[in-house]
């Protein structure tokens, strides 16, 4: 038992610590790589769909082609949310768009009826009911607070392409589906990130899937975590031409901030997932008539450079930003974005957590007076 007087090793931030073992995701933060079940994730995102990559993730093998139709029909059938939901989303609209989420997906909870059943078939069922509905959710919600009617689902597009579908009311085109399917990939799972470690501690207590994906919303929120992308793009929007970006970037780091979009826990070297959106975010930026802000986003890398030897780099976050302004996404939806591609990614980590479960529970080392004696409130100054 630990006393104020033991001397005890601690670890800020669980920095560098190990508590389980997992066999979906693998990361090198020295040389930047990541793979999901063993497949890199550079391969994924040039060659899979969201869809097949979900599969991989919850069943553990890319599908057949007729396994993916099975499974991709399964995921469309399953995107329409009740109509009970939508009210009480109704109710909430005009908070942040990740409060709407994190509610609504705690209110489907009611509807799920599986709620209770913790075996690992329903854990994935559930999960991908999560993943199906939870784009009907971001979508409807933009509406709903705009005004307009939610537009329902639209079977004859794919996951990607339906959440545009629904929330731009308008067919997407081929490159912003394409897009925006690789943005979901590259966000479908990152190991023991803060969200999926909130996920965990969670589904260690016993408690339902619903639950723990919203303590992966709840957790995702954090500016330090899912909140860089709309910091990276409102940090651009100040700077507003690319001349600007480096007396505003050293005016952030004189006075000891942080620039968004740079640096992470795990990779000391730049972000795999990076690499993906930025040449994205440069060629959608000249095709909407927009280059200057992938040219305030160079600019900034610029001024980050001497950063690299202290390891720190672009993380997935500081194109993705752009790529969703220039897909004319509200700032405020970035966020919901990452939890979007992130629930396949929540739900296998419940699943392994459950798998050999053990209740998550550190200790604090107590540094607080000791047997203070009790003052009566009458005696207090
Ligand atoms: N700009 C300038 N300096 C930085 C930055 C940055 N973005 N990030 C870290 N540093 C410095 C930090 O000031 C510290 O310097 P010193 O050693 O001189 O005190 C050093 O690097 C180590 O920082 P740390 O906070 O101890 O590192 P961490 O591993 O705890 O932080 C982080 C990781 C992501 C919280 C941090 O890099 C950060 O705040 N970045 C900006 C927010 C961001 O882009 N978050 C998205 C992360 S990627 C998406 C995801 O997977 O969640």
């Amino acid at each position: 038992m630990t006393t104020a007087t033991n001397k005890v090793e601690i670890r800020r931030g669980l920095m560098g610590v190990y508590f389980d073992r997992s066999d979906s995701c693998f990361i090198d933060g020295t040389v930047g790589k990541l793979l999901y079940r063993g497949y890199d994730i550079h391969e994924l995102a040039e060659n899979s769909t969201f869809e097949e990559v979900v599969h991989l993730l919850l069943f553990g093998k890319l599908p057949n082609r007729k396994e993916l139709d099975a499974f991709d029909k399964q995921l469309r059938a399953d995107r329409d949310i009740p109509d009970k939901v939508l009210d009480i989303m109704d109710t909430v609209k005009n908070g942040h768009p990740m409060d709407v989420l994190r509610t609504a997906v705690s209110a489907l909870s009611a509807f799920d009826p599986e709620v209770k059943d913790n075996s690992e078939a329903a854990i994935i069922r559930k999960g991908l009911r999560l993943t199906a509905k939870a784009p009907t959710i971001v979508a409807a919600h933009d509406r709903l607070r705009k005004g307009l009617k939610p537009v329902k689902p639209n079977a004859s597009l794919n996951h990607a392409g339906n959440f545009l579908y629904m929330l731009n009311g308008k067919m997407p085109s081929e490159d912003e589906m394409h897009i925006m399917d690789v943005d979901f990939i590259l966000h479908a799972e990152h190991g023991s990130n803060a969200s999926a470690f909130a996920a965990r501690v969670a589904a260690s207590t016993q408690t339902d899937l619903h639950s723990a994906v919203v303590a992966g919303i709840a957790t995702l929120k954090g500016p330090a975590h899912g909140g860089a992308a709309e910091e990276v793009m409102k940090m651009a929007e100040e700077i507003g031409r690319p001349e600007n970006a480096e007396s505003y970037a050293r005016n952030i780091l004189d006075h000891g901030g942080r620039v968004m979009g740079f640096g992470h826990r795990v990779y000391k070297a730049e972000d795999p997932r990076a690499r993906h959106l930025r040449d994205r975010s440069h060629t959608l930026g000249i095709s909407k008539g927009q280059p200057q802000w992938f040219e305030i986003l160079a600019k900034l890398q610029e001024v980050m450079k001497p950063y690299q030897a202290k390891g720190i780099y672009v993380n997935v976050d500081f194109f993705a930003g752009s790529i969703y302004y220039l897909m004319g996404i509200p700032d405020d939806i970035f966020i919901s974005i990452f939890a979007l591609g992130r629930i396949p990614g929540w739900t296998l980590n419940v699943a392994e957590q459950y798998r050999s479960n053990i209740l998550i529970r550190p200790l604090t080392d107590y540094s607080g007076p000791m047997d203070v004696p009790y003052t009566p409130i009458s005696k207090r100054n």
